[in-house]
């Protein structure tokens, strides 16, 4: 009795404000102002307000800039910013095929029902409670939109994915285990030619280590007795361990050794980008470009600089901070950059 009570004077309570708001929205059309131009000024007013800010952040604070793209660096993890990372962490939840429905139908979506809001919506009550189903929408959307961030903001990055098909085309089991593989982040812990951690052993080779009778036994009891280091227990399905185990004997060849300017590059980067950065002006002067390979036109004069150094702050590097090999190497590299 008393809660029907309660429901009808919620309700009576609901109907007077309805009768209020019709009531001030025609007062306000009798005595109001006027679209043009108060309601133009101030928003004209609002919107300056917001592009000076924009303005001002552009000037001084900036977009930093990552380094040069690299197209060698097959570990880099692109991401988006921070705003678009729920939609970024949404695509995990829509494998291959299906990524339209996260890249295009959620946005498109979400936009409709903003479009269609004032249809949707057409109560004359104005407070969030009385609305419960949309206020219910917005609220979820919200809340999954944090959950989403949150979830893609503390995921470990992919430390590159197993990108080695090594020579040959992979068989569809193979490639579905080889995406079971980057699924559970196999690579945090496993290195496959090159890229991934250090905390498991090196798979780079292991289908000519182990063979399938050991790795299903390994994959269905990884914490084997007396290992240094656990691995987690995925309580792999069956299908799942038959496609990892096709993937895992697939991974037999060593990658391609890496060229000499390759490596150069690399030793580079780790000797005299500090002060070369990517071959250009820094610290140092710009080591590149065709006017450096007229002043230093054979190797042995390039080679004669950077063992000797010079007085005016290239530090000399003997063969024992520099093997032969090395800087032969570093050579090799600068004169690919005409
Ligand atoms: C948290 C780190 C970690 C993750 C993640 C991980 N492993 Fe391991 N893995 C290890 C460790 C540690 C060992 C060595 C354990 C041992 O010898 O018992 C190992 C051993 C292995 C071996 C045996 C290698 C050999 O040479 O004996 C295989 C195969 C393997 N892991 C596959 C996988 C696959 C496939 C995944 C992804 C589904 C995976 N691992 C995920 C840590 C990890
Ligand atoms: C600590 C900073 C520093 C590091 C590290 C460094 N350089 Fe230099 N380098 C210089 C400076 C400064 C000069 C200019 C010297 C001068 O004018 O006498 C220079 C000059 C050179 C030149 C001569 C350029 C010219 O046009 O005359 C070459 C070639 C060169 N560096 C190569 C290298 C290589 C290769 C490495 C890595 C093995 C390296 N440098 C590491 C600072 C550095």
């Amino acid at each position: 009795m008393q809660s029907y009570d309660v429901f009808r004077r919620t309700k009576e309570k609901k109907v007077s404000r309805k009768e209020e708001y019709e009531k001030e929205y025609s007062d306000s059309k009798v005595g109001g102002k006027s679209f043009f131009p108060n309601i133009i000024f101030k928003d004209t007013v609002a919107a300056l307000l917001v592009l000076f800010a924009i303005l001002g952040l552009a000037i001084f604070r900036g977009a930093p800039l990552e380094a040069q793209a690299d197209p060698t660096n097959t570990a880099y993890a692109p991401r988006p910013e921070w705003y678009f990372l729920f939609l970024f962490e949404a695509l995990k939840y829509f494998p291959g095929s299906l990524e339209w429905v996260a890249a295009l139908g959620l946005p498109i979506a979400g936009i409709g029902v903003l479009v269609l809001l004032p249809f949707l919506d057409r109560s004359k009550l104005r407070h969030a409670f009385n609305r419960p189903i949309v206020t219910a929408i917005g609220v979820l959307s919200v809340l999954g939109m944090g959950y989403l961030t949150y979830a893609s903001a503390t995921a470990p990055t992919i430390v590159g994915a197993a990108s080695a098909d090594q020579g040959g085309k992979l068989l569809p089991i193979e490639r579905a285990g080889k995406a079971v593989f980057q699924d559970r982040r196999c690579s945090v812990c496993h290195n496959v030619a090159g890229i991934g951690g250090k905390i498991g052993p090196d798979l780079t080779t292991v289908g000519r280590r182990l063979d399938a009778t050991a790795l299903i036994k390994h994959l269905k009891e990884p914490q084997r007795t007396g290992a240094t280091a656990a691995m987690p227990d995925y309580q792999f399905t069956d299908p799942e361990v038959l496609e990892l185990v096709s993937y895992l004997l697939t991974l037999k060849k060593a990658p391609p050794p890496m060229t000499l300017a390759q490596a150069g590059k690399a030793t580079f980067n780790i000797f005299c980008n500090t002060c070369h950065p990517g071959a250009n002006a820094g610290a140092g002067p710009k080591i590149s470009g065709g006017e450096f390979h007229r002043k230093f036109a054979t190797d042995d004069a390039l080679a004669k600089l950077v063992r000797g150094g010079t007085t005016g702050g290239m530090p000399s590097f003997n063969d024992t901070a520099l093997s032969d090999e090395q800087l032969s190497a570093i050579i090799a590299y600068l004169r690919t950059l005409k």
